[in-house]
């Protein structure tokens, strides 16, 4: 996610030295461009940005040609348009009189785009993000103040946004707006400021208050005034309230990296609802999805490759190309890509997804089959990362960054976008019209609170069952999606929790495997609505001795004798949300069983972010 930090003060003649270093304690986030806006003595905007590194930018930037007691400050993690200079943040309206830095995703952005071109507007990059400064630049002409102004942009905006503004002529004033993506304010003595993030202000104010769903407003360096959006207008928050919202935060600067959680792993894990809004945010209304759809419908071969959890992202690519679209696709290990060498051609699509878009095996793949002629469709976390290049044509994450070496969010939001594209490619198909599709993303659109519900109610639960974990083996085995599902779940407990964890498919299990099953031996059973014949799979290993738990949808019945444990996760009324349903309590087991055995979760051994060799 990008980074934004705004200073306004009364106790210092520049902020460029203090939005620098709260740009620096904000790095941890990840970013690929940089960018800073004062409005200095006489009122005007003055605005420095380009690609690379905070260190580079304060290198090649003349800094000190930048001076004012109020400015706004930005990192970029590229979700619209490629790292360039000209996309970086602060994005100005067309006369420079109002700069804009932004965290989020407008959804509405190619119709808005149209709109301003067409009233005029000279739209300088390919991000979102600019167009909120030309709009703001017409509803200032026509408001009475900053505030309205503000309003009216709000309204005609959809999408996630957490927004700092400066307008020209108003040199102590920050606007600011929150929608979905974290803002906060840091009430200071004689200077304010707001930030994406505790880390970039704690160093000026330890007294801070977290913005909400829908508000907006400004600070000076010694006001706070916050806005609610209602219907078409809005309405003050009375100040008693907001000064009753402020708190103190105790935490070190190393811990307000993690915004508080012990590890980066857990809060990602925590992310997931706000990367899942995101991700879905901006794919909707993507044409490039729909695009992707049309050609994978067109292509004879379909395969689906990846590394790790991405591959396991694959997995439900093919079950819900099969189910919802008729598509039979090969789900493709990327070491293993040699297997398909010789029946990869031009009547092949290969959808490759990697969310670092950097693992030399992907890439191996990518490479050997674009060139027998296959089509590449890549489904990435990182604009510019190499496989967006390799790509003919390139679908977005926007889980934003994930320094935790285990993925977490990353996969939850791959397992989104490709039941996106599932779902799209059915209608295609000709196998529903799109009034069906209008449900499938209805029902998508719960992915995020299934995910909350899943997280919040899944945390003391698995932190509970982390304790019984201590056999060094135990099968995680399901059927259909639930088999697919059961690998991600011991990929994430082996690489974290150092526990051999084996997944398979549960009908498989009287070929050979429940062998190994003992007495108190770990059994967990992935039941998704499309296998209940799982059940009897749970009772062979409950017969056996074997320490057995269902893990399922909370109304999905099944007929299970009383010794044999259930993890009730979130309900759901379709397949597509099982992922968000179940996979949560796994991540978050495999996360408390590491802690809980004294591993560090988001360093675990051998093991690197991105596998860049081979
Ligand atoms: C997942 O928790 C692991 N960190 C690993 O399997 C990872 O998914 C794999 O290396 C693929 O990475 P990528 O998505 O960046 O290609």
């Amino acid at each position: 996610m990008c980074g934004i930090i705004g200073v306004t003060t009364s106790k210092r003649d520049n902020v460029v030295d203090v939005i620098i270093e709260g740009l620096r304690r904000l790095e941890y986030r990840g970013y690929d461009s940089v960018g800073i806006a004062v409005v200095d003595e006489q009122g005007r905007i003055v605005a420095k940005k380009a690609a690379g590194t905070i260190d580079s930018f304060v290198r090649k930037t003349d800094l000190s040609s930048i001076k004012g007691r109020t400015g706004i400050g930005h990192t970029r993690w590229a979700t619209h348009g490629p790292p360039t200079d000209y996309n970086a943040h602060p994005h100005t309206d067309c006369n420079a009189k109002v700069a804009v830095v932004h965290n989020g995703v407008i959804r509405n952005f190619s119709s808005l785009r149209q709109l301003l071109v067409a009233r005029g507007h000279r739209v300088k990059s390919e991000t979102d993000t600019e167009l909120i400064a030309h709009l703001l630049e017409e509803k200032l002409e026509e408001s009475t103040s900053g505030v309205e102004a503000l309003s009216r942009a709000l309204h005609e905006i959809q999408g996630t946004y957490a927004l700092g503004i400066l307008v020209a002529g108003e040199p102590d004033k920050i606007y600011f707006a929150r929608m979905r993506s974290p803002l906060i304010v840091g009430i200071g003595d004689g200077e304010n400021a707001i930030a994406s993030d505790i880390p970039a202000i704690i160093s000026l104010t330890r007294r801070v208050l977290v913005l909400e769903d829908g508000e907006f407003g400004y600070i000076t360096p010694h006001r706070v005034e916050i806005y609610r959006l209602t219907g078409d207008g809005y309405r003050r928050v009375p100040q008693n309230l907001v000064v009753s919202r402020i708190k103190t935060i105790e935490w070190t600067p190393e811990a307000a990296s993690k915004s508080g959680y012990p590890h980066f792993m857990i809060k990602e894990i925590f992310e997931q609802p706000e990367a899942l809004y995101a991700t879905l945010s901006g794919s909707v209304e993507d044409p490039l999805v729909r695009e992707a759809a049309r050609i994978i419908l067109g292509a004879e071969k379909v395969v689906v490759v990846g590394a790790g959890t991405s591959y396991h992202a694959g997995l439900v690519l093919e079950y819900f190309l099969a189910k919802l679209a008729g598509i039979v696709s090969y789900p493709l290990i990327a070491s293993e890509y040699k297997v398909l060498e010789e029946a990869v051609g031009e009547d092949t699509v290969v959808v490759a997804v990697s969310q670092s878009g950097e693992t030399f095996d992907t890439l191996e793949a990518v490479r050997t089959f674009k060139e027998r002629g296959a089509s590449i469709i890549g489904v990435t976390n990182v604009v510019g990362s190499a496989l967006s290049r390799e790509a003919d044509l390139t679908l977005y994450t926007r889980a934003g960054p994930e320094i935790g070496v285990a993925a977490t969010k990353t996969y939850l939001t791959q397992v989104l976008l490709l039941e996106l594209l599932a779902v799209f490619a059915g209608e295609m198909s000709g196998r529903y019209d799109s009034s069906t599709t209008r449900r499938y993303l209805d029902v998508l659109s719960k992915a995020p609170i299934t995910a909350k519900d899943s997280i919040e109610v899944g945390d003391p639960e698995a932190r509970m069952l982390a304790r019984r974990l201590v056999k060094p083996s135990m099968y995680i085995i399901g059927r259909g999606l639930g088999a697919m599902l059961a690998k991600e779940a011991a990929l994430k407990i082996k690489e974290i929790a150092y526990l051999h964890a084996e997944a398979y498919p549960a009908g498989e299990s009287k070929h050979g495997p429940i062998a190994l099953v003992e007495e108190g031996f770990p059994v967990f059973v992935v039941a998704t609505g499309d296998s209940p014949e799982v059940a009897g799979n749970a009772v062979e290993m409950r017969a056996r001795g074997a320490w057995v738990r269902v893990v399922k949808p909370a109304n999905y019945e099944l007929e299970l004798p009383s010794d044999v444990e259930v993890q009730a996760t979130p309900p759901v009324d379709s397949h597509l949300l099982e992922p968000f349903s179940i996979i949560p309590f796994f991540q978050l087991l495999a996360y408390h069983t590491a802690v809980s055995r004294g591993y560090d979760p988001d360093k675990p051994r051998n093991l690197a972010k991105t596998v860049t060799v081979e």
